[in-house]
Formats: C-alpha cells, sequence, structure tokens
C-alpha cells in the first residue's frame, strides 16, 4: 500500500514537473514572438540575433548613419515590424546618437542632450554669438541635466 502510494506521488509529481516544464517553455516562446513594446525590448529582439548588441554600443553615430546602418541590417536579413524598427530607431536617437551642440538643430539637442524646450532655446540663442567650447560650458545652461550629459560625453561634440 504504501509502495503503491509512492508511485502515485512520484508519478504525480513527474507529471507536474513535466506540464511546468512545458508551461514554461511556452512563455518563453511566446515572450520571443510577442512584438517588442519598448525601444530596448526591440533592439533586444531585432538586433540581438546575428551579433551581440555589444557591437553598436561601441559605435555612436549621428542619426542619419543609423538609419543607413539599420537599412544594411535589414538587407543583412534583420526581421521586425514596422512599429519595432521605428523603436530600434528611437532607442538609436536617444541612446547613440552624436550630437554636435553648436550646429545640431533643434529636435537632436532635445532627444540627444534630453533637454526641455527652455534648455534648447537657450542654446540656441546663445550659440551664435558664443559657440560652445565644452561640457562645462554647456552644463551651464539651465535645465540641463549634468551627470546624465557627463555619462553621454561621448556623444557630444563641440565644432
Ligand atoms: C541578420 C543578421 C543581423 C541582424 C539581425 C543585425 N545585424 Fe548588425 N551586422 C550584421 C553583420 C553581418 C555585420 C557585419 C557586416 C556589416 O557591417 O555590415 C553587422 C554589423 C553591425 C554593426 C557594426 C558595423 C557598423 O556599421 O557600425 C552595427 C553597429 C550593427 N550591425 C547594428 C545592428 C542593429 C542596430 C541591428 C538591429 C536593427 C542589427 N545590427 C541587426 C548582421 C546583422
Amino acid at each position: 500500500m504504501v509502495r503503491r502510494l509512492g508511485v502515485i506521488l512520484g508519478g504525480g509529481l513527474l507529471c507536474l514537473s513535466l506540464f511546468a516544464g512545458f508551461a514554461f517553455a511556452v512563455t518563453i516562446n511566446h515572450a520571443r514572438d510577442a512584438p517588442a513594446r519598448t525601444p530596448a525590448g526591440a533592439v533586444y529582439k531585432v538586433c540581438n540575433g546575428c551579433h551581440s548588441t555589444e557591437v553598436m554600443m561601441g559605435t555612436p553615430k549621428d542619426y542619419n548613419d543609423w538609419h543607413d546602418t539599420v537599412q544594411r541590417m535589414i538587407d543583412r536579413g534583420a526581421i521586425g515590424t514596422p512599429e519595432e524598427f521605428d523603436l530600434v530607431m528611437q532607442f538609436l536617437y536617444e541612446n547613440l546618437t552624436t550630437v554636435d551642440v553648436n550646429h545640431s538643430d533643434a529636435d537632436s539637442l532635445r532627444v540627444v542632450l534630453n533637454a526641455p524646450d527652455s534648455a534648447v532655446s537657450a542654446i540656441i540663442a546663445r550659440r551664435k554669438n558664443h559657440p560652445f567650447k565644452n561640457l562645462g560650458d554647456l552644463e551651464t545652461i539651465r535645465g540641463l541635466d549634468g551627470p546624465a550629459l557627463a555619462a553621454k560625453k561621448r556623444m557630444i561634440f563641440f565644432n
């Protein structure tokens, strides 16, 4: 009787773990197939298949160059929905796009420097007569986040 109970219990546990494993695998597959909803999620899904995302972290580019690069990746076989590619471009714009503080347009200043409109206007008003020389110079503009700019300094140019 005790042995029978053990067999039944053991069998039950085996079924349970098989089922749990199956459910887990289904969840993972589902997550992989589900459309990405965040910029980072889209990069992970669309750009992480052939090479690691490290490849792009090491190569900041201006926005047009990113556009060309992503087009080349599509030619190489990168797959995603139009919405996912929009999210990938958003990620690249916000995190890995270069900006020239003295020449870039208002949109690039706003997105790359994560700057409020008032700060963008102040930069554009000042640079005509007094071009910015370095990060310290830029940080005198109100509304900019100094530590965040320092963390992004390899993306910020003063030509
Ligand atoms: C189907 C495979 C594949 C996928 C998916 C893929 N890549 Fe690539 N990627 C390559 C290959 C092959 C190279 C090396 C040849 C070259 O540079 O074109 C490369 C190189 C790169 C480089 C280094 C060269 C350069 O131009 O700076 C970057 C950056 C890059 N990929 C970004 C991306 C991004 C962003 C995505 C997502 C949109 C992506 N890749 C998805 C195949 C892929």
